[in-house]
């Protein structure tokens, strides 16, 4: 696997696969990569000939008090995954190699971007809209392929290049979890030994909302309600908890058939989220 930080770098590494008509994935992340990641690579190996990733923990996404400074960074260790994972290509930029002092273009993705995470970390999905329409400019990969446990961030993603016309195909790939049921996420390291413990309620309590859905016998608003007491019960301090349409993450009404349930709660200090997804 060759590692490049550099713009220029990067373009040149990936003129020659241009050229030759060769089909390139892209696998953005942040890095501490987990198993979650490599299975996006493992995806993206399938998917193409060649495989890029970009570890950048990017500030633009990270709101004021947020974790931009102590985001765990693993470099040396990313770099050993991923060579066993099967990436080609490693693009690790610095912040002034992606962000120009003077820069001033920003990209929104309006109204998706206000809901649920967005509500709570306000311009958060501009920050990542940005730097994946950057990033997309700079591999221009065939295929891009995203956690869906991040469900909310992959709809805005999926929108910007629709609207942007990137001829960008956008793959989704199921969450990983722990044996416990647990997402995997790189801030679950920030979790105490007894946080560990109670945090899977989350996943559980989708599980139990998503089963009364499908039972069809409980208002939304209700089950809502009963999930967001459960995960109080454990220690959970829940943002929101929302049954949602998957087309728009608008609220659902009885009659809307795909479905997703987001959540996200904080457990001390730890933000967690996540989602079920389905169609009844
Ligand atoms: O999901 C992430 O790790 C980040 O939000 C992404 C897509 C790499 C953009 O910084």
């Amino acid at each position: 696997m060759r590692k490049v930080t550099l713009v220029s770098e990067l373009r040149e590494a990936i003129s020659d696969w241009h050229l030759a008509g060769k089909r390139l994935a892209f696998v953005p992340t942040m890095g501490n990569l987990h198993a979650g990641h490599l299975q996006l690579v493992s995806e993206a190996r399938k998917q193409a000939d060649h495989v890029v990733v970009s570890i950048f923990v990017n500030p633009t996404q990270f709101g004021a008090g947020e974790d931009f400074e102590t985001y765990p960074r693993t470099e040396r260790k990313d770099q050993e995954k991923l060579e066993t994972a099967g990436a080609d290509l490693l693009f690790l930029p610095s912040v002034s190699e992606m962000y120009a002092p003077d820069a001033k273009t920003t990209v929104s993705v309006a109204g998706l971007s206000e809901l649920h995470c967005g509500a709570s970390r306000p311009g958060h999905f501009n920050g990542v809209a940005t730097v994946v329409c950057k990033l997309f400019n700079l591999v221009q990969p065939d295929i891009a392929l995203f956690g869906l446990k991040d469900f909310q961030q992959l709809a805005v993603i999926r929108t910007m290049v629709k609207d942007l016309n990137f001829p960008v195909e956008i793959v989704g790939v199921d969450t990983v979890r722990e044996p416990s049921g647990l997402a995997m996420s790189s801030r679950n390291g920030y979790l105490s030994s007894e946080e560990i413990k109670a945090a899977p309620k989350l996943y559980e309590s989708l599980c139990v909302a998503r089963d009364a859905v499908l039972a069809g016998k409980q208002p939304y608003a209700d089950i809502e309600i009963r999930a967001i007491l459960s995960l109080q019960e454990v220690g959970f301090r829940p943002d929101y908890f929302s049954i949602c349409r998957s087309s728009d993450l608008k609220k659902a009404e009885t009659e809307d058939k795909d479905l997703v349930i987001l959540a996200a709660a904080k457990l001390g200090s730890t933000r967690l989220i996540d989602n079920v997804y389905f169609s009844r």
